[in-house]
């Protein structure tokens, strides 16, 4: 394996910090030689000098935003396993679907030693002896790579018994995913690890923190932010947090796809970068293509309300994009220029939701799919007015009170406070919705368009409820 028909690049240009992508630049960043050249396994060597809760302190000192998708600081996480109860376990999510997100793949294949002592040092300080990495079926480029590196260190004596001399024991465990988006979610991958169909739990009442794979104690981390360890030990979480913002420290990796010069992947400074460096600094993407207007973009992976060339400004930090009216989830920044048909984008959203449902819950089995079909009729140029109001009725029922949106203001709409209700255990149903109500209230008449030679279509049939 090894080669994908779409694999935009990682950018290397411009003069900006690097924390995960130091060593990408070099053709041979996933050997063992050359970790060795570039400072790896110092930073394990150095948690090896301190106490695990010195360790812990450093990393919730740092404080590093989960780097998944909901922003949950990785130090705080850990301090959330109940104390004493044993065995206790580290899975690291690599199982990266999100639409537009291909970040931790190139963690994976580029710097794979950074990612096991990055497991290394989160297994020092939360004193556990048992690590599962979970990498996503479709990459076997990660799996090659990741694999062989786990070889290496398990014979340099990085991985083990006794690692470094030490009386810190550990061993990694690589597990190869069947390509299941859902399984993303850390309750239905720790299923999926149990040997199990991989369908999320309903949390709270219990996190995977406290009951989790084996119903033991579980710390799911991203790859992305277990990268991060490595750098904060060496350097120390003062000078991790001189990098970004206060709220938002460090750097973070963003994936923009769609109409720009230059797709790819990027290391940006969290918190001072905003979309419009992103979409068209030099350094960045360059621009739209063919120079055309920007239309919208999706701030932050397929399931993040859409914003307007009005929001260009924000800095991609998770408050200022959360008072926004949305999410900056995986980092993946989707990019629709003028030409964009919004209704079929959206379709295209929907469409893999829909597809990728476990089924677990009525709502989003169901909903998802009829928000499918009647967006499809719609494209097709067979719906009628009717159908817009459907989209927006089935939609409700998996998500009664959509994601808060920046155009819902402009718009006259409520906005709705987060975290909004939902049907579903996990967000793959409401997903679909998010991507259906971004598209509908901010491009009405695209929607319009479509219908309007058909009509208004049948009128709703009465529903009796509780006779
Ligand atoms: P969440 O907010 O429920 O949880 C985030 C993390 O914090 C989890 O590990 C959870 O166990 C932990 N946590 C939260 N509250 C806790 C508590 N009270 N006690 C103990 N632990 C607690 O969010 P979720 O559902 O895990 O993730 C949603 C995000 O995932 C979305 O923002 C989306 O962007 C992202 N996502 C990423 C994908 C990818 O490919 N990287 C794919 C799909 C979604």
């Amino acid at each position: 394996g090894g080669t994908y028909p779409y694999a935009p690049g990682y950018y290397d240009d411009g003069d900006r910090p690097r924390i995960v992508t130091a060593r990408f630049p070099h053709e041979d960043s996933y050997t063992l030689e050359r970790y060795h050249a570039t400072e790896g396994y110092e930073g394990l060597r150095k948690a090896l000098d301190m106490t695990p809760a010195q360790v812990h302190d450093e990393v919730r000192g740092a404080t590093v935003l989960g780097r998944g998708g909901a922003g949950f600081p990785a130090g705080v996480k850990w301090g959330l396993m109940p104390d004493g109860v044993y065995p206790r376990y580290l899975v690291v999510n690599g199982d990266e679907s999100e639409p537009g997100t291909y970040k931790d793949r190139l963690l994976m294949e580029r710097d794979p030693h950074q990612l096991i002592e990055g497991c290394l040092i989160a297994a020092y300080a939360v004193g556990l002896s048992q690590v599962f990495l979970y990498i996503r079926g479709e990459m076997p480029l990660a799996h090659e790579r990741v694999a062989t590196a786990l070889n290496e260190a398990y014979a340099a004596g990085y991985i083990g018994k006794n690692i470094l001399g030490t009386d810190f024991s550990v061993d990694i465990v690589l597990h190869w995913g069947a390509g299941a988006y859902v399984v993303g979610e850390e309750t239905a991958l720790i299923e999926s690890l149990e040997g199990n169909r991989g369908e999320p739990r309903l949390k709270p009442p219990y996190f995977p923190a406290a009951i989790g794979l084996y119903g033991k104690p579980t710390i799911v981390n991203n790859v992305e932010t277990i990268s991060n360890l490595s750098w904060i030990m060496r350097n120390g979480a003062a000078e991790y947090v001189k990098i970004g913002t206060e709220t938002s420290p460090g750097t973070r990796m963003v994936a923009v796809s769609g109409h720009v010069k230059r797709p790819g992947v990027f290391e940006i400074v969290n918190g001072t970068t905003t979309f419009r460096d992103i979409i068209y600094g030099e350094e960045f993407c360059g621009g739209i293509r063919g120079d055309r207007e920007l239309k919208a973009f999706v701030p932050g992976g397929g399931s993040a309300p859409w914003f307007l060339p009005e929001q260009l400004d924000l800095p991609f930090e998770s408050r200022p994009v959360g008072a926004a009216g949305s999410m900056l989830g995986s980092g993946a920044v989707m990019v629709m220029d003028e030409t964009t048909d919004v209704p079929a984008a959206s379709l295209t959203l929907v469409r893999f939701y829909a597809h990728e449902s476990c089924g677990q819950c009525t709502p989003c089995r169901e909903g998802a799919t009829w928000l499918e079909r009647i967006l499809d009729r719609v494209v097709k140029g067979h719906g009628t007015r009717r159908d817009l109001d459907m989209l927006f009725e089935a939609g409700r029922t998996i998500c009664p009170d959509p994601f808060p949106h920046a155009a819902s203001e402009r718009l006259g709409l409520e906005a709705q406070p987060f975290p909004f209700k939902m049907t579903t255990i996990c967000f793959v149903g409401p997903s679909a919705y998010t991507a259906i109500h971004s598209a509908l209230t901010l491009f009405p008449d695209e929607f319009e368009a479509k219908v309007a030679a058909n009509g208004d279509g049948p009128a709703p049939i009465p529903v009796t409820v509780g006779t």
